[in-house]
């Protein structure tokens, strides 16, 4: 049941078209024009949390999948030619423990995605007709943990949208930081961006999550990282993916990238 996973009276997801649920439709999209990002802290009830960290704890203690990878903040390969100082000449090092969609099949995680109106609420806020579930039971959920010394390292996102939801937060580090005004569409302000890595990192915003808030956040031209995590609990966060068109689904080869399989379980 929906109203035991999500805070349905101060969150009316399911009367948006209603007095109340317009006001959040508005106060979202407002954030959004404003910060690039929302918070729903709460959204998420205390119950559904425990359960959902208690149904995927086995898996991501014993049967993730280890994504260590070393890449630039554009996840773009390398090119040849540059000036040494170029951003995209800059590694950074991310390590995430990924649990797919496939291997918490009774978590109320699923329920979440599964239920058409959250999606309809997401498509609403970012005035697009509508966004439909991936076409994919590995992918279309993840939930990623972070333990000591692990970080999303900076990186813009290829994707307009991200949708996720703090599950535990760690004792200490796992932060979100974001820094705002340094590219857009049409400027890619290498200079400026390659001065911030060097360790001119001022304007930097940390904003501190608790668990079982709902962030949707506009990283396309918002460099962002999570912060190394310290202590023994890990960052548990999920990632809800949806999109514009029906039937996405991620090739093989981005499968054993990112998960490595691409066989449902
Ligand atoms: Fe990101």
């Amino acid at each position: 049941m929906i109203e035991n996973i999500i805070d349905l009276k101060r969150y009316p997801l399911d009367h948006l078209t209603g007095k109340e649920g317009q006001k959040l439709v508005d106060q979202c999209q407002l954030a959004l024009h404003e910060s690039g990002l929302f918070n729903l802290d709460g959204f998420l009830i205390p119950d559904a949390i425990k359960q959902a960290v208690k149904s995927s704890a086995d898996q991501l203690a014993n049967h993730s999948f280890t994504h260590e990878r070393e890449h630039n903040i554009y996840f773009l390969p390398e090119v040849e030619g540059l000036a040494g100082n170029h951003p995209v000449l800059k590694k950074f090092k991310t390590v995430n423990h990924t649990v797919c969609s496939d291997q918490i099949r009774d978590n109320v995680l699923i329920e979440l995605y599964e239920w058409p109106p959250f999606a309809a609420f997401l498509a609403a806020v970012m005035k697009i007709p509508q966004l439909h579930q991936m076409d994919d039971e590995i992918s279309r959920l993840n939930v990623m943990g972070y333990s000591a010394g692990e970080a999303l390292n900076w990186h813009f996102d290829r994707s307009e949208f991200t949708t996720t939801l703090l599950l535990q937060a760690p004792q200490e580090g796992g932060e979100f930081q974001y820094r705002t005004g340094l590219r857009t569409d049409i400027d890619p302000n290498y200079d400026g961006i390659a001065k911030f890595l060097a360790g001119d990192q001022n304007d930097v915003t940390t904003l501190p999550l608790e668990a079982g808030t709902l962030n949707v956040f506009r990283g396309k031209n918002t460099l962002h990282r999570v912060s190394p995590v310290k202590g023994e609990h890990q960052r548990v966060i999920v990632v809800f993916s949806y999109y514009e068109n029906p039937g996405v689904a991620f090739s093989v080869e981005e499968k054993v990238g990112f998960y490595g399989r691409s066989d449902v379980l």
